[in-house]
């Protein structure tokens, strides 16, 4: 409905099973299958929409600041505002306020919540009435791992074999309330701006690494036994190919040419630390994750995380630990910021 506010909350996702490498640039379609699990509300975007005739252009606010729409990145995360725009036949402006409460330092992907955010409000501002699985189709068009944020729980990027990519989308392998006793703390080490970006770096990867044509087989088989190991509650199993994944992903990149380094010496002293952990437990008590950055995802379950949170603290290095645990999807919330949308309109 034209001239009313739609806010919608999301939160990011971290992934178990990595997505790095893109068959179709323009779609974003993946190489391979993703899981992930999408965390709780202490980190969540908070997004306001609203469609009218009365601004001449798309206005979008995040954090306070205006955006420029005609930054290449930005322009190419916010197609999906035009991907709707179509589908709802109206050529109404969107007016966007979009808040995050966590810093993007944080070491979650800010653009997953923020777009999961975004098209979820759209969708009751355009009253289009999609599914979560339709809204995943569309986010994964202005940023891949986003889809994944359209769920809560734990939640796998199906690769699809389309080329129109219908059958790409994610889908829930089971919710938030699951498995409570799983949680992800993150190591936040000391970290300059990210040397190349998400959309940059695995282009480069898919283009020169040798190594990357075994990667969609290695990461389809994580993506099939991650999702049983959730499902089964069975911790050393999920340990094992999240760290493998992780391992396979950064192999991939350091054999990138020039080579995409993202981790650094705090980094490889948590991979050490959770090695002797699990070796001195002779089974995996924990698992460490990275994306394309230093920081540190490790993951337990709470009757190991006393220890885990010992083993860490004694890392130099890390600044910070931060613990989150399985959140809830995206959805629609009654306070937003109405005022701000109309001191933008006037
Ligand atoms: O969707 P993007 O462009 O933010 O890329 C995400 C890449 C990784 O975070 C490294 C892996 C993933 O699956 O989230």
């Amino acid at each position: 409905m034209l001239d009313k506010v739609y806010t919608s909350v999301a939160s990011p996702n971290i992934a178990l099973v990595k997505y790095w490498g893109k068959r179709n640039d323009v779609l974003i379609l993946p190489y391979n299958s993703s899981v992930s699990m999408t965390v709780a509300r202490a980190f969540s975007t908070k997004t306001s929409v609203l469609f009218t005739h009365s601004v001449k252009e798309d206005i979008f606010y995040l954090d306070g600041k205006r955006q420029d729409l005609n930054d290449p990145e930005l322009s190419e995360r916010l197609k999906v505002i035009e991907i709707m725009r179509k589908i709802a036949k109206t050529d109404a402006k969107a007016v966007i306020y979009s808040v995050n409460n966590f810093p993007t330092s944080a070491g979650l992907a800010s653009s997953a919540s923020g777009i999961s955010a975004l098209v979820y409000a759209i969708n009751s501002a355009l009253e289009l009435g999609l599914d979560a699985r339709s809204l995943s189709i569309i986010a994964r068009q202005g940023s891949g791992s986003a889809c994944r944020s359209l769920f809560g729980g734990f939640v796998i990027w199906h690769v699809g074999v389309k080329e129109d990519g219908s059958d790409s989308y994610a889908e829930q392998i089971a919710n938030e309330g699951y498995w409570p006793e799983l949680v992800d703390l993150i190591a936040i080490v000391s970290e300059g701006k990210k040397k190349v970006s998400s959309r940059a770096g695995m282009k480069q990867t898919v283009e020169t690494s040798e190594l990357y044509a075994q990667r969609p087989k290695i990461a389809e088989a994580h993506a099939k036994a991650v999702s049983q190991a959730i499902l089964a509650k069975d911790f050393p199993t999920l340990a094992e190919y999240i760290m493998k994944d992780s391992n396979s992903m950064h192999a991939v990149m350091l054999d990138t040419y020039p080579p995409l380094l993202y981790l650094n010496d705090a980094s490889r002293e948590v991979i050490n630390a959770i090695t002797e952990l699990n070796e001195k437990h002779g089974k995996p008590v924990a698992a460490y994750t990275f994306d394309a950055g230093p920081n540190a995802h490790v993951f337990t379950l709470q009757g190991f995380k006393g220890e885990v949170l010992e083993n860490l603290k004694e890392i130099e290095g890390i600044e910070k630990i931060v613990e989150v645990s399985p959140g809830p999807g995206p959805e629609i919330v009654k306070e937003g910021f109405e005022k701000e949308i109309q001191e933008i309109v006037g």
